[in-house]
């Protein structure tokens, strides 16, 4: 089972902005949006494409392959050629620092 592991420090992403980092050997998309902060794996669903070299559009981040785009907040597929999701990671912020919580698959 994953624990919360510390990431980087908030002020480190900015809002709205976006970080590609690895935690616990996943390559994961750091979000920051309206306050809040987000987690993808940074996989296209559709071909594996990096979603983090994507351009971010609002609560949307769209694959730089063939353009699909995703729910920024919950990995949801919105449009094709992807139609599955990407896995959602936890996240909290503890002290000025944030924390990922790695989603085993
Ligand atoms: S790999 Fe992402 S849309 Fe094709």
């Amino acid at each position: 089972m994953s624990e919360f592991v510390k990431v980087c420090a908030v002020s480190e992403i900015p809002d709205p902005g976006k970080m590609t980092t690895e935690v616990d050997e996943t390559m994961v998309v750091l979000f920051h949006l309206e306050g809040q902060f987000y987690c993808l794996d940074d996989v296209c669903t559709h071909d594996g494409g990096p979603l983090g070299e994507g351009e971010l559009d609002g609560a949307q981040i769209a694959c730089p392959r063939h353009g699909a785009r995703f729910c920024v907040r919950s990995g949801e597929a919105l449009t094709m050629p992807a139609t599955q999701a990407t896995v959602s990671h936890e996240v909290k912020v503890d002290d000025g620092q944030l924390y990922v919580k790695i989603k085993l698959t």
